[in-house]
């Protein structure tokens, strides 16, 4: 009896069509032979051996059916990251890079800022000559302006942030007592990929830049809803 079970372990283990393998997805579903099934009528032991078998198949199938699901899993995970990496967007800018301070502005009517000196540019929706950052991906974009003018120039900044020309947000300081005037803004929005978004100076209103960066607009990706 117990050289029965153990040929029948052996046989479980390394069958002569070699159905059962640990090193990978199996090829064929075991099935049951007519001849064993009839041996199991027969034989007591042999048909114990059938069970076994019958039990070992099904474990297998179970595990194939785990590791098939897993995979899927892991396929489908990946696409997703990829795409992800694919949308990463971010962009800094800053009005110029001079090492003097100069003065941008004042100008008969509202016009775009176009930001000259670029810090980051991820995704390459920032146009640095227009001034506009165009949406790559629908989501929550994070967005923040800071302007600053000096009196040795003209003393008063005001700007307003814009989505497709409509106004998100102004940051205003004019004429104040002393020689410097600075303001920020920084919102969370819901951005739709197409959306162009840009900072205008208003009318009148100047900035003053030199290789500080003083003035800079910013823009990042949080989520995409997509
Ligand atoms: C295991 O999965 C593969 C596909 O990945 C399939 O071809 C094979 O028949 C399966 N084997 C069992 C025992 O279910
Ligand atoms: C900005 O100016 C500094 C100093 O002249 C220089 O080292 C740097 O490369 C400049 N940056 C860019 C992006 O031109």
């Amino acid at each position: 009896m117990r050289a029965i079970v153990l040929l029948c372990l052996l046989h479980a283990a390394f069958g002569q069509d070699n159905k059962f393998s640990w090193l990978g997805p199996l090829e064929n579903v075991p099935q049951q032979a007519p001849v064993q099934s009839q041996v199991c009528v027969t034989d007591q032991a042999s048909c114990g051996c059938c069970l076994m078998q019958k039990q070992i198949g099904r474990l297998e199938k179970f595990f194939n059916m785990s590791i098939n699901k897993l995979k899927d899993e892991l396929m489908s995970s990946k696409m997703i990251l990829n795409n992800m990496r694919g949308s990463r967007s971010a962009f800094s800018v800053a009005l110029n890079n001079n090492s003097a301070m100069v003065s941008y502005g004042p100008f008969s009517s509202d016009s775009i800022i176009k930001y000259k000196h670029v810090f980051i540019n991820l995704g390459d929706g920032y146009n640095v000559e227009t001034g506009i950052f165009t949406v790559p991906r629908s989501g929550v974009y994070s967005l923040s302006v800071t302007v600053y003018s000096s009196a040795r120039v003209t003393l008063s900044n005001c700007v307003t942030l814009q989505v497709n020309g409509e106004n998100v947000a102004e940051a205003i300081e004019r004429s104040g007592q002393d020689l410097e005037d600075s303001t920020s803004v920084v919102v969370a929005v819901q951005l739709n990929a197409g959306d162009q978004l840009s900072v205008r100076l208003l009318q009148g209103c100047s900035l003053s830049d030199d290789i500080n960066h003083y003035n800079t607009f910013t823009g990042f990706l949080l989520y995409a809803s997509d």
